[in-house]
């Protein structure tokens, strides 16, 4: 089967999923969340390289033409990786939307939610080198943040209390842009804008994203020309509760499967 892959450390990418099979609806998906390993920010930069290795593995098993990265921590850490690894395969990644930041703002004051893993990341010091001159960035790596969205708590009073938080100081400084540099976060996005106003701008980078999966299977000659794709979920968490909470994010199911990983770091079905 010909499908676009797309990998996640949980329930994040699925919001990059959202864009991509709106705008190429006649493509098979196939979504992996590796919630037995979520949150990927506090790990080694080496560990969820060798995560998103074994993953991409696995997606290429079941047929996949061109990977999306759809997690910004993994591209931080593996892009390079992956790229040099399987040199034949197309990859897409992510990373914080500095650049659009940057040319968005007029208070000269730009917000960044990003993950520990990311703002560590060499890929996020070259993004603010050359981006970043001329403005001042306020990062958060949003300590919590992730475990509530993936708890399914987009609404709920302990993350409007947490946001409330993270984004006081960068409110006080005077920011009119936000950047969403985690797939996690635009899940929580009507709150978001409910804290920072109508007058802050939120940058969620996924509808770019998705016509750069267009831009490069263009170039590979690999766009499927019509018919209906479908959307194939495995997860190495507990399928059940995913495809609930799949549904709560992107209100249709998903068809889902268990993984699991074994001893030697591969990626297997349940059953
Ligand atoms: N969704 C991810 C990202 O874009 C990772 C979040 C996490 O697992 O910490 O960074």
């Amino acid at each position: 089967m010909d499908s676009i892959g797309l990998l996640d450390s949980g329930v994040g990418g699925l919001s990059v999923l959202r864009h991509v099979q709106t705008l190429l609806p006649q493509e098979n998906l196939i979504y992996v969340a590796d919630q037995a390993h979520v949150p990927y920010g506090p790990r080694p930069a080496a560990e969820v390289q060798a995560f998103s290795r074994s993953i991409t593995r696995f997606l290429l098993a079941q047929g996949a033409k061109l990977i999306v990265v759809a997690c910004n921590t993994a591209s931080a850490a593996a892009l390079t990786d992956l790229r040099q690894t399987f040199p034949d395969v197309p990859f897409v990644g992510m990373e914080p939307a500095v650049k659009m930041g940057a040319a968005a703002t007029r208070s000269g004051k730009v917000g960044v939610m990003a993950t520990a893993g990311t703002f560590e990341s060499q890929r996020y010091a070259s993004l603010m080198h050359r981006f970043a001159q001329d403005v001042q960035l306020y990062q958060n790596p949003c300590r919590g943040l992730v475990e509530l969205i993936e708890a399914g708590q987009t609404e709920s009073a302990a993350t409007a209390v947490l946001l409330q938080e993270l984004l006081s100081p960068m409110l006080a400084a005077g920011i009119d842009t936000l950047i969403l540099g985690c797939t996690h976060y635009p899940f929580v996005l009507p709150l978001l804008q409910t804290i920072v106003g109508p007058d802050v701008t939120i940058i969620d980078p996924a509808p770019a994203v998705a016509r750069q999966v267009k831009r490069v299977l263009q170039s590979h000659n690999a766009l499927t020309a019509s018919g209906s794709g479908a959307v194939q979920a495995y997860t190495t968490g507990d399928a059940h509760t995913f495809a609930i909470l799949a549904q709560q994010l992107l209100q249709t199911s998903l068809v889902t499967t268990g993984l699991h990983w074994t001893a030697n770091g591969a990626l297997s079905l349940n059953g």
